[in-house]
């Protein structure tokens, strides 16, 4: 497993994404794929099932510091009153005194960026987490978090092979700061994508496994797909026994559409 070392953290650079699944599915999910090999879990308030993750990682025996865990604050629950309570809650539903990275999912226009990040930070000193980081940030907004000198390590952010990030992937490299892809494999539009497809047949791989390598072929980017199936989860673990060469990486970001975007809730911020 590659792993991305940065401010201190070390992260695998594939985790598992645990968006859509319920308590009893997740918990079934993050069992077999702490199985399998996963290190690196992915998971939200909003995803109610931060009571599943927590079981599935209690129950796999295997120490918590081996495993590295993520979860966001809703935005509603940003404001100085709810964000350290709702990561209290978090903690508890997780069964844990800490986790690896607390994010801000969305940033909300009417809690100031200094106000959520001063919470985020003061989590951190409280010891709720080791890491912190923002999820759907603008290079606007990133401009305010940095200006607190809060030393985030990622921004999570939509990214897939029809999906230009450009703008802030100059950003990261420039503010050391890494890209961690959410909907890696375009929610499973990669699948039947042709230029995959060929790629993938000299490898014998699939999209997805294609995709996922592409991504973590990148300097500074992890990725956390999603699967409610152990096969597929399974598979998205297996591409580390292959290399596309530089012309293959080009061939899949010329993929890119100016259309590509797919998550796009009306809280979402003015896009980059
Ligand atoms: N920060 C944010 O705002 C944000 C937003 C969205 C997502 N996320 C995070 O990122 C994670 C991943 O993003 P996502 O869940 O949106 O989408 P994703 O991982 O790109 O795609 C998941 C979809 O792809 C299918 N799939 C997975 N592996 C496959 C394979 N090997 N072959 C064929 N189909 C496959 C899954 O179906 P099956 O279940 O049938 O396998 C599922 O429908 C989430 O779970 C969540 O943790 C964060």
């Amino acid at each position: 497993m590659k792993q991305i070392n940065i401010k201190g953290a070390t992260v695998p650079a594939l985790g598992f994404g645990t968006f859509q699944l319920e308590n009893d599915t997740a918990y079934k999910m993050v069992r077999a794929a702490l199985e399998a090999g996963y290190r690196h879990i992915d998971t939200a308030q909003i995803y109610n099932n931060e009571e599943g993750v927590g079981r599935a990682i209690e129950d796999s025996g295997i120490p918590r510091e081996e495993i590295f865990l993520t979860t966001k604050v809703w935005y509603e629950k940003l404001d100085k009153q709810q964000f350290m309570p709702s990561v209290e809650e978090s903690l508890r539903k997780l069964k844990t005194k800490q986790v690896d990275l607390l994010l801000v999912h969305w940033p909300n226009p009417e809690v100031p960026v200094e106000e959520y990040i001063g919470e985020l930070v003061k989590a951190q000193e409280k010891g709720y987490t080791k890491y912190i980081g923002v999820s759907n940030h603008t290079t606007t907004l990133l401009d305010k978090v940095l200006a607190t000198g809060a030393e985030i390590i990622t921004n999570q952010v939509e990214y897939h092979p029809f999906i230009n990030q450009d703008t802030l992937n100059n950003y990261f490299g420039k503010n050391d700061i890494t890209l961690t892809a959410y909907s890696p494999i375009a929610q499973g539009k990669v699948m039947g994508n042709d230029t995959l497809k060929g790629i993938g047949e000299k490898y014998g791989k699939n999209e997805a496994q294609v995709t996922l390598r592409w991504m973590i072929q990148q300097d500074g980017v992890m990725a956390i797909p999603r699967s409610s199936k152990e096969a597929h989860m399974k598979a998205n673990l297996n591409i580390f026994d292959f290399e596309l060469t530089p012309e293959e990486m080009q061939e899949i970001t010329a993929l890119r559409q100016d259309n590509g975007r797919i998550v796009n809730p009306p809280f979402a911020p003015d896009w980059d």
